[in-house]
């Protein structure tokens, strides 16, 4: 008999004054000393200062060394400082990337093995210290899901730990702490979020939670993507994509992506190519040959992207989806080709090899893909 379940981070606080409840939560999960784990440019854009204003009266310690595509290292290195502070608690604030640093710096603080042993499906042995993701993307999903990503940048690979003891206790979806995301990355991570709307509604893994959450999330940024890229302070543009964003990751922490994001990790790991503006390259085309399997969810998505599919053919809907796709991708300039980030053409076979290898996300796939189609979709995005 199948069953299907769905977790999720356990407390979700969104909107506005969202921010406001942080010291109320630290006090509930018992927390006085939290580690912030960010970046540099947030603590420079005075970002991570809108989160320390409402700490409260306790000590806090700020480790602002997680970089984009972060490598294993830095979760020993943001170990040690956690360790050293006599910590009791994690905050994550960032993009996908400083959030996935503290989820993996809880993981290994229960933790008395080795760090690589963590890397696979389910091998942390239990929940680590609390922990509270503040995104200033939207996004990642990263503050719902049980999912984090790493770079191992010997083996040129992305590398993840997955286990439920890395849901966060609180995700804290404030649009304030989106205000200071650059216009590339609104674009970049809005694209990420409609891709995983996108991946967990065609999922074979999707179920009516996953696709009620899913669709919702395409509507919203639709909507709101254009507007936020068009005026950075538009704050009710900003709350929808947090929403979304979340919404987003609740349907793929559950329903799981699909080939947009098993082609997309080669773009990262080999040619350090940001994974929205990866998986945007690569939307189209891989929705083109995903078509064949899902036309009838393909047209759902054309409807929640505003398209009017009244006395359209099923295929000709599902085309719409593509096309509109392809418009909001342009409308917020992400660029398109592979050729255009230097990728040689002689990397797709190897690249293609290593996709088709990506099994944890190509099962969820609506077409089963062998290494040769995903050649042609390559060489289509090329
Ligand atoms: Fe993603």
């Amino acid at each position: 008999m199948s069953t299907s379940s769905f977790k999720i981070a356990h407390k979700l606080l969104t909107g506005a004054g969202a921010i406001e409840q942080l010291a109320a939560e630290l006090t509930r999960l018992d927390v006085d000393n939290p580690l912030i784990v960010t970046d540099a440019a947030l603590v420079k854009s005075g970002t991570v200062a809108l989160a320390l204003e409402h700490l409260g009266e306790r000590d806090y310690e700020i480790f602002d060394r997680v970089q984009p595509d972060p490598e294993i290292a830095i979760v020993e290195d943001c170990m040690q400082a956690y360790r050293d502070g006599g910590h009791d608690g994690l905050i994550g604030v960032g993009g996908g990337s400083s959030i996935d640093i503290a989820k993996c710096v809880g993981a290994y603080a229960g933790y008395h093995g080795a760090l690589a042993d963590l890397f696979g499906i389910d091998q942390v042995p239990r929940k680590g210290p609390p922990l509270i993701a503040i995104p200033t993307t939207a996004g990642t999903g990263s503050e719902v899901t049980n999912v984090a990503i790493l770079s191992d940048k010997v083996a040129q690979l992305k590398k993840g730990i997955v286990s439920d003891y890395l849901l966060p206790d609180v995700a804290l979806m404030s649009p304030q702490m989106t205000l200071t995301c650059p216009r590339s990355v609104t674009a970049a991570s809005g694209v990420d979020a409609l891709v995983h709307a996108i991946e967990a509604y065609l999922s074979l893994n999707a179920s009516p939670i996953t696709d009620a959450l899913a669709i919702g999330a395409v509507k919203l940024i639709a909507n709101a993507l254009p507007k936020a890229y068009a005026n950075p302070g538009h704050l009710q543009a900003r709350d929808d994509m947090a929403t979304a964003s979340l919404m987003a990751g609740m349907a793929f922490g559950n329903a799981g992506v699909g080939a947009v994001h098993a082609l997309a990790y080669p773009l990262g790991g080999r040619f350090h190519i940001g994974h929205g503006v990866s998986n945007s390259l690569l939307l189209p085309y891989v929705m083109q040959w995903n078509k064949l399997a899902c036309v009838e969810r393909m047209r759902d998505i054309a409807e929640a992207m505003g398209v009017n599919v009244t006395g359209l053919s099923l295929v000709d809907a599902a085309d719409q989806a593509v096309a509109a796709m392809t418009r909001l991708c342009a409308a917020v300039e992400i660029p398109t080709g592979l050729r255009s980030f230097g990728i040689p053409e002689d990397a797709i076979p190897a690249m293609a090899a290593e996709a088709a290898g990506i099994e944890r996300l190509m099962r969820n796939n609506p077409r089963q893909l062998s290494t040769a189609d995903i050649e042609k979709i390559y060489r289509a995005a090329y």
